[in-house]
């Protein structure tokens, strides 16, 4: 298992360049199961998550080749329809699988994605959609079992959350089905914007993308296109905290402006400096941070359960007082222990606030990664951290972050990869 040797208390300084957006890649990745034929899709990040993604497309029977960030998928031979237990467990949203094959191939068997570290992961909603396009379910043992009985169809579908995941199976499956799909109170991520933009290029009919009405009219077959993924605006915003954690002064290539209008009012709350010109961004932080009044996880425009973490550790830093609220998953604190080894100083109340008191700096030690971002909050407490910090278990972190270590170093990071035998 890798860990990161992290020496902090040196300010960043430097260009960064972007990678592209894993939580787009993947549905889209997902999609390319419905054109039979050769899809390619370009800036797809390299991650871990898309390595999983190639497997579980290559057990389906396509071929599948990544090269200098550009995929070639060709699904024309795909001859399968189930995914094994061990390749749904490689990836937490290996579940996006399963509008699409059903949409290809009339049925699906799928394991339940389990729980995960950021707490019990229903698919409830995604169930209940499918069932209302006409998709019989079984549910038995973990498995789920799926079979449309005659012709997957439209339906209107309400949804009690605007589910990321669940509006995207939603969307797979009824790209290819008979009639018209309205689905209310969707999700308006940019990620699902770039999966239906992608859609659409294929041939499909997809109307309000972004919005909170989803109009979808089924078609008879879609075409392989070419695509380009869009940047990943949580990466943006983790290297943005990367400066502002240390009172640095970075350089973003390659950003969408507009997907971080919900995250640039904070850091300029906590002082830093923003500047956006076209597809770049100069963010210059002060020595200390200023407090946050009130950060509120919410669905997209709102701010992001993806940076939940990665602001926190920002705060611990900062002058003051912050409040922190997390009100989309349920264990999504599992960093606060963490961070508290390093000298933070926060207060859970319940499992979704917590009060965090910035200290003047926080002290190097040894910690573990939890989850994903979680890794990240951890990797920015040890970059502005007096010492040296040790971040064990980054096979989390290498699921989202391309090359994090390099980019970081080449912006004066004093951070290392320290491979180590299991
Ligand atoms: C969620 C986040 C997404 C983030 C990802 C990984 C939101 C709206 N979604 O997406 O931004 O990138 O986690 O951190 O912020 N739920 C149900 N039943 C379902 C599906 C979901 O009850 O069938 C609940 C979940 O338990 C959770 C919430 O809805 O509390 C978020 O679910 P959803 O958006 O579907 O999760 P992801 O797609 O993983």
């Amino acid at each position: 298992m890798a860990k990161f040797i992290v020496d902090g208390n040196r300010r960043l300084q430097g260009e960064v360049d972007l990678q592209g957006a894993k939580n787009s890649a993947l549905p889209i990745i997902s999609a390319t199961l419905l054109c039979s034929g050769e899809s390619v899709i370009h800036c797809c990040p390299i991650i871990s998550d898309i390595n999983a993604s190639i497997q579980i497309l290559r057990y389906l029977g396509c071929s599948a080749k990544l090269s200098d960030h550009t995929l070639i998928v060709d699904s024309k031979d795909m001859n399968r329809c189930d995914i094994p237990e061990n390749l749904m467990n490689e990836m937490r949203s290996s579940i996006v699988f399963l509008g699409a094959i059903i949409a290809r191939k009339g049925k699906a068997k799928l394991y339940f994605p389990g729980g995960c570290e950021l707490g019990p992961r229903p698919i409830d909603l995604h169930l209940s959609a499918l069932r209302k396009m006409g998709v019989i379910i079984d549910e038995r043992y973990g498995l789920i079992t799926c079979r449309v009985k005659d012709k997957l169809h439209g339906a209107k579908i309400a949804l009690p959350f605007p589910s990321v995941g669940a509006t995207e199976n939603i969307i797979l499956s009824a790209v290819l089905a008979k009639g018209t799909t309205i689905i209310s109170n969707a999700a308006r991520e940019p990620e699902i914007v770039d999966l239906c933009d992608y859609l659409v290029k294929c041939g499909a009919e997809i109307y309000g993308a972004g919005e909170s009405t989803i109009y979808i009219y089924g078609v008879d077959n879609l075409t392989p296109t070419v695509h380009t993924i869009i940047p990943d605006r949580i990466v943006a915003s983790t290297l943005m905290a990367a400066s502002a954690v240390t009172g640095g002064e970075l350089i973003l290539n390659g950003i969408i402006s507009s997907h971080l209008d919900g995250v640039i009012p904070l850091f300029e709350e906590a002082g830093c400096n923003i500047k956006v010109r076209n597809s770049k961004l100069k963010i210059d932080s002060p020595n200390r941070l200023k407090p946050f009044k009130s950060v509120r996880t919410m669905p997209y425009p709102g701010f992001p359960t993806d940076l939940q973490a990665q602001f926190m550790a920002l705060m611990t830093v900062s002058e003051g007082a912050s409040l922190v609220t997390e009100n989309i998953w349920e264990n999504r604190f599992m960093h606060v222990p963490e961070l508290m080894r390093m000298g933070a100083n926060i207060n859970v109340h319940g499992h979704a606030s917590a009060i965090v008191r910035g200290v003047k700096r926080l002290s190097g030690a040894p910690v573990m990664a939890t989850d994903l971002r979680a890794s990240f909050a951890l990797v920015l407490a040890g970059l502005a951290a007096e010492g040296e910090t040790v971040v064990n278990r980054v096979y989390h972190l290498d699921r989202g972050y391309e090359k994090l270590d390099e980019k970081l170093r080449a912006v004066g990071a004093d951070i290392e990869r320290i491979k180590e035998a299991d």
